[in-house]
């Protein structure tokens, strides 16, 4: 059985991350997506809406599941018996990060990180660009699934009120 991880944030996930984990599963027998938790950042959306987000974005793909981790990814991995964590690199600006954390895991464990390129389609797309643009009131419905583009017009909506 080899099973890999497609680790992030997504907050939220976007249509960028669910080409990246499609194409993970078909590369592996399972797919864990695996949200971090970590309490390092502000997230527009709580951990348990980004992990009901994920099983609703990958509710089609068989051999993924979803879960959420604190602490340390190498940890996780071991934990669940995850011998790769699969990677989108966007372009060259994403590789250098990249390369440095995957380096940095294959020093903790004998886990390899894969990168899988991003579709063309895509290589723009981040979360933080699409909260950026939802909330200056740009149209962000072709990124995102239909019920997490609701999810951020909602969410924004409620900011702008406790701002008001
Ligand atoms: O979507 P992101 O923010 O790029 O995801 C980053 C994530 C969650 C994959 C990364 O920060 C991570 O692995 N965090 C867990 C803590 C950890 O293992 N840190 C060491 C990385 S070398």
């Amino acid at each position: 059985m080899r099973r890999a991880v497609c680790p992030g944030s997504f907050d939220p996930v976007t249509n960028g991350h669910i080409d990246i984990v499609q194409r993970a599963s078909t590369l592996f027998d399972e797919v864990v997506v695996a949200v971090g938790v970590n309490k390092s950042k502000n997230r527009l959306f709580s951990a348990e809406e980004r992990i009901d987000m994920l099983r609703e974005a990958c509710s089609g793909f068989p051999n993924v599941s979803v879960d959420g981790f604190t602490g340390l990814l190498t940890d996780f991995c071991a934990q669940h018996g995850i011998l790769a964590i699969v990677k989108g690199l966007r372009a060259v600006s994403d590789f250098d990060y990249e390369l440095q954390m995957a380096q940095m895991n294959a020093s903790l464990t004998d886990v390899e990180t894969v990168f899988v390129p991003t579709s063309p389609e895509y290589s723009f797309l981040a979360s933080s660009l699409v909260k950026e643009v939802a909330t200056f009131g740009g149209d962000v419905s072709a990124l995102v699934p239909d019920f997490v583009h609701r999810a951020l017009t909602q969410r924004l909506a409620e900011r702008m009120a406790e701002q008001a």
